[in-house]
């Protein structure tokens, strides 16, 4: 590991929140994306459930599997020095009993590599997130809108706009945090919640639509880099336009191989002349 690649800690996180440093998470799911969101300096890479979507072509995020995300954490673990990486359980892993809790979160670490694992939601997640931390895994909580509770909550929508509502949302990040949570995403809230929150407790959060005064920013890798071309939510930011980019690449390789140009010599292996000679002569006649 070189110098200035060394792995970040809880403790550096910690450091970060109370110095105002703000905090780049990003998701990745494979280990080239892993590679690349590593060098450029991102704190956390979050392989979100999110890959239910945007990799394995599903329309909501609940039918991705514990062995799936156990998969594509373990590419993003061995391909990541700096980040720290955070599995997402998903769907039907945690939600049954604290023991399925403990049990996916230790294959999420012991299997995959990850040095977090993130789960949706407070109330009825409490002793979810008690049981893991109690086993010495580390948990991000995941508040407002949570994707996988999509139904329940009326659909894909901003969540903590009433004072009720926002009042909940800092009650459960304030239980999160006496869970021993240590961090928080907080997804789809409008700003002075989102800022409440983030001042009412010591751990990191994470928002995601949330406005600026949160600890960090979390973006999906898809949307970031505008690979997709699905319609996304209002708070995405488009950093590139890669799906023109591979778009042009791939038909202009369709082109070439279509017409010929495609490969060239240099594309090629030589071959010595005797021995090229000598292979004529074996087949020739045959
Ligand atoms: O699954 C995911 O990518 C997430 C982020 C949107 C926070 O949970």
């Amino acid at each position: 590991m070189s110098p200035g690649m060394d792995k970040l800690s809880l403790l550096r996180l910690a450091e970060m929140k109370r110095g105002g440093e703000k905090i780049a998470m990003v998701t990745a799911y494979d280990a080239p994306s892993a590679r690349l969101a590593d060098a450029a300096g991102v704190d956390l890479i979050l392989v979100g459930d999110s890959a239910a979507m945007v990799v394995l072509g599903h329309d909501s995020t609940l039918p991705v599997t514990l062995d799936e995300m156990l998969l594509l954490t373990s590419a993003v673990s061995r391909s990541t020095r700096r980040a720290l990486v955070v599995g997402d359980l998903p769907f039907g892993s945690y939600q049954e009993s604290d023991e399925k809790a403990v049990a996916s979160a230790v294959r999420m670490v012991k299997e995959a590599g990850a040095d977090i694992v993130k789960l949706e939601g407070s109330d009825r997640r409490l002793s979810r997130v008690r049981a893991i931390v109690d086993a010495g895994i580390p948990v991000m909580g995941h508040i407002g809108l949570t994707p996988q509770s999509a139904t329940l909550l009326g659909g894909y929508k901003p969540q903590g706009r009433t004072a009720v509502k926002a009042r909940h949302l800092l009650d459960a990040a304030k239980a999160l945090e006496a869970a021993n949570c240590c961090a928080l995403v907080i997804e789809a809230v409008p700003p002075p919640v989102a800022t409440r929150v983030t001042q009412s407790v010591a751990i990191p959060v994470i928002g995601i639509g949330a406005g600026r005064e949160c600890d960090g920013q979390v973006l999906v890798w898809h949307d970031l880099l505008g690979i997709s071309e699905d319609p996304v939510p209002r708070f995405v930011k488009r950093y590139a336009d890669l799906a023109t980019e591979i778009r042009r690449a791939v038909a202009a390789y369709v082109d070439d191989v279509r017409s010929g140009a495609y490969p060239e010599d240099k594309h090629t292996y030589s071959m010595a002349d005797d021995e090229r000679e000598r292979f004529d002569e074996m087949v020739s006649g045959k």
